[in-house]
């Protein structure tokens, strides 16, 4: 059942042009396809001609016009094998499908009464007979028909080239495609649609028409997505040298969508979740991520589309690639140092945990049983940091001339991670070969650094080991290559210029040290004072650090470090090491307290958060529960629940004047804009709130109230919302039951609603979310509310998730079995935290395994999710 990277071959056929003619009825859609066949000339003799196709009910097949009889072909339900034909022809084929019964929604779907397709990876097969991978590039031709009144909007990709009436109330629309594509990114729409219309033109003067669709009465809510794109066409202009080439833009947004969104040449399928916005709907985050998806999407039109993938273990070429440059952009937008943390926090939150659970796999996958399982945050984000580091080992400029020799040499090509490489490794004159373990090395590596000062020589000398941990397949590990960019802090907290053995002057103040090797020594020289030193500036590489330093010098560094993301992570090491000491206590029945040194820390940064509130509001959040976890050999999610718990109570108490006065200096009701500095203003005060109700007493209910009542902006409401829900405080449920009345018709906020009351503390928290899958606003089959209910419990409340009677598991076991017949790629999705088995304790382990074979045992599984249940079953 797996399919291995080592097994590549060249496809046996090519299909230079497709013309499809796509009639959309009720009853069933009829597409039929005319393909331009030809024998690759990569793989010699004449071999048949297999095709994919899935609950495809096939009508007709003629090869260069004659008709095939049934002994002409080989139908099977995954394939239609042509033993016998020609070595160029024309293969038509007629199909029927049933979008409107398809709620895998993947291929052709119907999500609101609309007709949508989602191709990637594997959905064009169920569209249409097809040679369904990346490396078969054609030209694309689309004819749409359907009922008129019902579908007045018809979209494909490229240019729309002639449209007309059709007979009994129907009509067509034809696209071409000029640009040669794999079928992954082919899109179709048919709705009723609005659209919201802008323009942008080029560098080089080329007009292009911009539209995002929506359904009637949404329109209002497409002002941030557009300016977006806008902005994303600008600076990749700006950054890349790359321009759009085409006339038109599409958006379309849909509620029914497994993902974020999908970058279909020319029309990109969106998530409603990462389109509609405005201020009374959608929180800050929401701002946020829609202009970082939209971004994505339309970066994905050169590092995708016009440059594609080879097979789908290249995955991370195009997304990888495409998630750097949309979280570039977004630190350009707005503040490049939140932006930074944010981004390894979520590496940390939900990538290093992937890292080292049942479903670790490297950045370029070596084999898989189903693609769907590795659109992951490895592939995904940890590459984004492979593709960081080439960034930083070339620096900017040797990192564009890598770019533009990547597009040079393969423009109009489907392509390897090793093509990238090779194009850095030329561009920037260097040796990437040992760097290139990244593609192939699963496992997070951990580094040791120690440092020395020798007072009588005025050296500093830095010793760095590496190792990198077994994961599943790969017990020993090469050590990799990778940059620590390291500053020294003198007494006085500023930057020492940096001088290393052997060089003649000091080079700067922030170096990137290369390491090779398992251990290294990198020795700085005329260093007056002992130094302190600043070591993975920016988070160079995606690895755990530990480091000997003592608490006295984390403090001096989140007091002083010049680059911001360290002066932030000092303090999170601080956090780590002082919860987890909270944990053994708790483990070992002893009693608990914070640390005075600590609290000041904290103290000192609330008393400044005025001159940098963004900055702040990151700075006063401890190390999340999931990232504690990673921390710990075998993790006990109660006692980090309750250490974390305890921490915040503290601080709330022992600083809670100061809590108090921020609230106050930030809660006046500015105008709403979403800029940074609003944004990070909003952000502290949100967080002085939550650690208000860490006590709840009447005065902090009060404050959440009057904010949950008082404002007009969602990121302030569902900051209280959240708080009271999680609170004893009487006035939630009236709280919970305003919200809902207030919003009940908008579907995106009721997401909102569910997700606060699933991700809530509080000891009831499991029953309620099995009362609400009752309510009449949730829905089973639409993944924002599988998401925002099941998933918002499974993977955001770890304390009820994981609480020791194991109900946690067995309720999510029974949503998997629920919604894997209609949704495997949903319902596999949920079974990430079942992937962590190996990282808990005996009893959750035993628990989790009797729910992973119940799910392994039930007839007609998934692939999907066989695979991860599988997997972990073995880890
Ligand atoms: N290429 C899309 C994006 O990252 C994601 C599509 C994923 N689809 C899927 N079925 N796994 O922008
Ligand atoms: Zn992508």
């Amino acid at each position: 059942k797996a399919i291995h990277l080592t097994a590549y071959r060249p496809s046996t056929h090519l299909i230079d042009t497709v013309d499809l003619h796509v009639d959309l009825r009720e009853e069933a859609t009829t597409v039929r396809a005319r393909l331009g066949i030809r024998q690759n000339p990569a793989r010699a003799g004449a071999e048949p001609l297999v095709l994919d196709g899935q609950r495809l009910e096939l009508v007709s097949v003629t090869v260069d016009g004659v008709p095939l009889g049934p002994d002409g072909y080989i139908l099977s339900p995954d394939h239609l094998t042509l033993p016998d034909t020609p070595d160029t022809f024309v293969l038509e084929t007629v199909v029927r499908t049933r979008p409107q019964d398809n709620m895998a929604l993947e291929g052709l779907y119907k999500s609101s009464g609309n007709y949508c397709t989602q191709c990637e990876a594997e959905g064009f097969r169920k569209i249409t007979y097809f040679i369904d991978r990346p490396d078969v590039m054609a030209r694309y031709t689309t004819v749409i028909e359907a009922e008129k009144a019902r579908y007045p909007v018809l979209l494909s990709n490229g240019n729309l080239v002639g449209s007309g009436d059709a007979a009994d109330g129907r009509h067509w629309a034809k696209w071409e495609d000029p640009f040669p594509k794999p079928c992954y990114l082919f899109a179709l729409v048919a709705g009723d649609l609005r659209a919201v219309e802008d323009r942008f033109r080029t560098r080089s003067g080329r007009d292009v028409a911009l539209r995002i669709y929506v359904e009637p009465g949404n329109e209002d809510k497409c002002d941030h997505a557009m300016r977006s794109l806008k902005k994303s066409m600008a600076w990749d202009e700006e950054v890349y040298g790359l321009e759009y080439d085409l006339d038109i833009f599409n958006i379309v947004a849909v509620s029914d969508f497994n993902m974020g969104a999908m970058e279909n040449k020319s029309l990109n399928v969106f998530n409603t979740k990462y389109i509609l916005a405005r201020p009374e709907t959608a929180t800050d985050g929401d701002f946020l991520g829609i202009e970082a998806v939209v971004a994505h999407e339309y970066f994905h039109n050169w590092t995708g589309n016009r440059v594609t993938c080879r097979d789908w273990f290249q995955l991370s070429l195009k997304e990888g690639l495409t998630v750097f440059r949309d979280q570039q952009f977004s630190a350009d937008m707005n503040s490049a140092a939140v932006k930074r943390i944010q981004d390894v926090q979520g590496l940390r939150t939900v990538q290093f945990p992937e890292d080292s659970g049942a479903m670790a796999h490297p950045v370029r996958p070596e084999s898989y049983v189903e693609i769907n399982n590795f659109y992951t945050p490895t592939v995904y984000n940890k590459g984004a940091e492979v593709i960081r580091m080439y960034h930083t080992l070339l620096g900017a400029e040797g990192f564009r001339r890598g770019m533009d020799l990547y597009f040079q040499r393969h423009d109009g090509q489907a392509v390897t991670c090793d093509d990238f490489a090779a194009a850095m490794a030329d561009a920037g004159g260097v040796d990437l070969t040992q760097f290139k373990l990244w593609y192939s090395q699963a496992g997070t590596p951990e580094l040791r650094v120690t440092g020395e000062y020798d007072e009588a020589a005025r050296t500093y000398r830095l010793t760095v080991r590496q190792t990198v941990p077994p994961t599943p397949g790969q017990p020993d590990k090469m050590p990799m290559h990778m940059p620590l960019v390291t500053g020294l802090l003198g007494p006085d907290g500023k930057d020492l210029p940096l001088r290393l053995a052997g060089e003649a002057a000091p080079g700067g103040t922030s170096r990137v040290l290369e390491l090779r090797a398992a251990e290294q020594r990198f020795e700085f020289v005329d260093v007056p004072a002992r130094p302190v030193p600043s070591l993975l500036r920016g988070f160079s590489a995606p690895v755990k650090l530990t480091a000997d330093l003592t608490d006295a010098d984390l403090t001096f560094l989140t007091a002083n470090d010049s680059d911001p993301f360290n002066r932030w992570e000092a303090g999170q090491v601080l956090g780590v090491r002082i919860l987890l000491g909270l944990v053994a206590d708790i483990q070992s029945g002893r009693p608990l307290a914070l640390p005075d040194g600590f609290v000041g820390a904290m103290g000192a940064v609330l008393g400044d958060a005025g001159h940098d509130p963004a900055f702040a509001a990151q700075a006063l959040v401890l190390p999340g529960e999931s990232y504690l976890g990673t921390q710990m050999a075998v993790i006990d999610p109660i006692a980090i629940h309750e250490a974390r718990e305890f921490a915040r109570r503290t601080l709330a108490e022992r600083l809670r004047d100061r809590w108090l006065a921020t609230h106050r200096a930030h809660a006046g009701n500015e105008p709403f804009s979403v800029d940074a500095a609003a944004i990070g203003r909003r952000s502290l005060k949100n967080l002085c709130l939550a650690y208000l109700m860490a006590r709840p007493d009447p005065e902090a209910v009060g404050l959440a109230i009057g904010q949950f009542h008082g404002s007009r902006a969602m990121t302030d409401v569902i900051a209280a919302l959240q708080l009271l829900a999680g609170s004893d405080a009487p006035e939630r449920e009236d709280a919970l039951a305003a919200f809902y009345d207030r919003w009940k018709d908008d579907r995106l906020v009721v997401d909102k609603w569910f997700n606060v009351q699933a991700t809530s503390h509080r000891p009831d928290t499991l029953d309620r979310v099995r009362a609400l899958l009752d309510h009449p606003a949730f829905e089973i089959r639409n993944p924002n509310k599988v998401y925002s209910l099941i998933g918002a419990f499974a993977g955001g409340n770890p304390v009820r998730f994981h609480a020791t009677d194991g109900a946690g598991y067995a309720f999510l076991a029974d949503q998997v079995l629920r919604i894997d017949p209609m949704n495997p790629q949903v319902a596999s999705r949920l079974m990430g935290q079942f992937s962590r088995i190996r990282r808990y304790d005996a009893t959750r382990q035993a628990q989790m395994r009797t729910q992973l074979e119940r799910i392994v045992a039930t007839p007609a599984l998934s692939p999907d999710v066989f695979e991860v249940a599988s997997k972990s079953l073995e880890a």
